[in-house]
């Protein structure tokens, strides 16, 4: 299987809660290891970028203003099947609906507030990572 590299962001309930190191530790368990990451409260813009996909969803204002409402962890994160591996542990985005013993379900409250985000896809893994970090920002693990 493939060495792949995934973006992932601790969201601010997860972080406000005093859960990322909760959090992490089911992704570095999970079999998936951090080349990059860092603390920072979203702007309002840069939440609007990222998600400018959802830009016309009628979530899409609330998830902006949810983002932007305390800091996040941003990474990236490396390993087998990294893409797939990283929305398994995480589990569904709706935590009512999510597995148990998944980072939405242990973590997370509901549709919006659910602990964890995780790229859907190698493309978009591609356009998350270099959204928040050059490449000079990723470390090369022995
Ligand atoms: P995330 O993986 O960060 O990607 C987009 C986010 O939009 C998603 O997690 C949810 O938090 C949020 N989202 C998706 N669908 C809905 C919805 N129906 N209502 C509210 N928020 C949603």
């Amino acid at each position: 299987m493939a060495i792949e590299r995934t973006f992932s962001i601790i969201k601010p309930d997860a972080v406000a809660a005093g859960n990322a190191g909760h959090v992490l530790q089911l992704l570095i368990d999970g079999g998936l290891r951090p080349v990059a990451m860092r603390m920072m409260h979203l702007t309002t813009a840069q939440a609007e970028g990222f998600y400018a996909v959802h830009r016309e969803r009628p979530f899409f204002k609330d998830l902006v203003k949810f983002m932007t409402s305390g800091p996040v962890i941003v990474q990236v994160l490396e390993g087998e099947n990294a893409i797939a591996k990283n929305r398994e542990l995480m589990g569904a985005t709706d935590s009512r609906k999510a597995a148990a013993g998944t980072i939405r379900q242990k973590y997370g409250t509901d549709i919006e507030r659910n602990a964890a985000h995780g790229s859907d896809a190698p493309d978009t893994a591609k356009y998350e990572i270099g959204f928040f970090f050059s490449g000079s920002e990723l470390a090369t693990l022995g």
